[in-house]
């Protein structure tokens, strides 16, 4: 057994506003059985992590460290693990928080080979948002060549990813923008009709788009300022798939609501669900590796932060002010 060595890390002692993301030194120990000791050279700036800080999401105790995805090079490996080793090039997406640090300790479950040709900061700006795409465009519901797809807040994370998959699947996709710029963005990166929510009515747009017709899903990241209205953006037995709500959550509804709009369906899918079984991770990482390396899916790496600054990423980032993804480097 090692001992304890210190690395810099984020650390929260209580929940709150970006200001109560520090930088310190925290103690980090050997990887235990099963588990993978990983120097972090890039790490991803997600909105759960903004959950994790507020108390929204439950962290498994306080102090933390924040942070559900990285990338860089195996130091350590704990007993039983044969898949990686030392020196290996890796990335991770664990629900458990912990990345926003210099090394990060986590389960070999969770961690995936990079190709030679991901860079970290690429890796690290892709994998929890690219996963969630590959399952929300591939599982929740099968987008086949000819559906006519809606992606709220097109231009953010998640949202650049599905638009550009579901355009490389064949789909005609619809998205949302809080900008002209955005809007801008999200043309070059798949959609091929854009409309600002925050100065267009867009149920009427989407009406208007699809000749009265609706689209096939409605693929959700915003939650309590988009529905019941995207509902009304479905043609009958269409897909409501709601898995994120930065607005604000859906207020409780009548289910009859979904009879009275068409026969819709309606879904919260969470990404660990999907990853529960170690075949399901191998498999859509490399759905998502081989949409990237082919170019379909092109990875928008919006900005790059110190990992010290991780406070201000957050501050962007919940004050609408990114797009795509941003990555912090320790
Ligand atoms: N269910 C899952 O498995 C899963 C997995 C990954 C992420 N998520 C969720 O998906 C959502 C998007 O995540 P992300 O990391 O890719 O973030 P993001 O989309 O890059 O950022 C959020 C975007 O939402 C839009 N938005 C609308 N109203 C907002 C408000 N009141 N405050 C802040 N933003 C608002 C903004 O875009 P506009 O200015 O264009 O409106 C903003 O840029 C989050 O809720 C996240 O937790 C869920």
């Amino acid at each position: 057994m090692g001992g304890l060595m210190l690395v810099k890390a984020i650390r929260v002692h209580r929940h709150g506003g970006p200001e109560v993301l520090t930088f310190e030194d925290v103690p980090i120990g050997e990887p235990g059985p099963g588990e993978v000791r990983v120097r972090n050279r890039a790490i991803g700036l997600n909105y759960a992590d903004i959950y994790f800080r507020t108390g929204e999401y439950t962290p498994p105790a306080l102090p933390f460290t924040p942070g559900l995805e990285g990338a860089g090079e195996v130091v350590a490996v704990g007993d039983g693990v044969r898949e990686f080793a030392p020196g290996d090039r890796v990335a991770y997406y664990s629900a458990v928080p912990g990345a926003y640090a210099e090394e990060h300790i986590v389960p070999a479950h969770h961690v995936v080979s990079l190709p030679d040709s991901i860079d970290f900061a690429t890796a690290a700006a892709m994998l929890l948002k690219g996963l969630t795409a590959e399952y929300l465009l591939h599982r929740t519901f099968p987008v086949q060549p000819g559906h006519v797809v809606l992606v709220h807040a097109a231009a953010g994370g998640v949202g650049l990813f599905l638009t550009q998959w579901a355009n490389h699947l064949g789909a005609t996709v619809i998205g949302t923008v809080g900008s002209p710029e955005k809007a801008e963005l999200a043309r070059r990166f798949g959609c091929d009709y854009v409309i600002d929510y925050r100065r267009e009515d867009f149920v009427t747009r989407v009406r208007e788009i699809t000749g009265g017709q609706g689209c096939h899903v409605v693929y959700d990241g915003v939650g309590k300022t988009t529905f019941p209205a995207s509902l009304d953006c479905l043609m009958r037995f269409g897909c409501f798939v709601s898995y994120g709500s930065p607005s604000g959550p859906i207020e409780p509804f009548d289910i009859m609501l979904l009879a009275r709009k068409g026969s819709l369906y309606a879904t919260w899918p969470l990404l660990p669900d999907h990853l529960v079984r170690r075949e399901d991770v191998l498999e859509m990482s490399a759905n998502l590796f081989r949409v990237v390396t082919s170019g379909a899916v092109k990875v928008p790496i919006h900005a790059r932060m110190p990992l010290a600054e991780a406070a201000e990423a957050h501050r962007r980032l919940e004050s609408r002010q990114t797009t795509g993804s941003t990555v912090m480097l320790p």
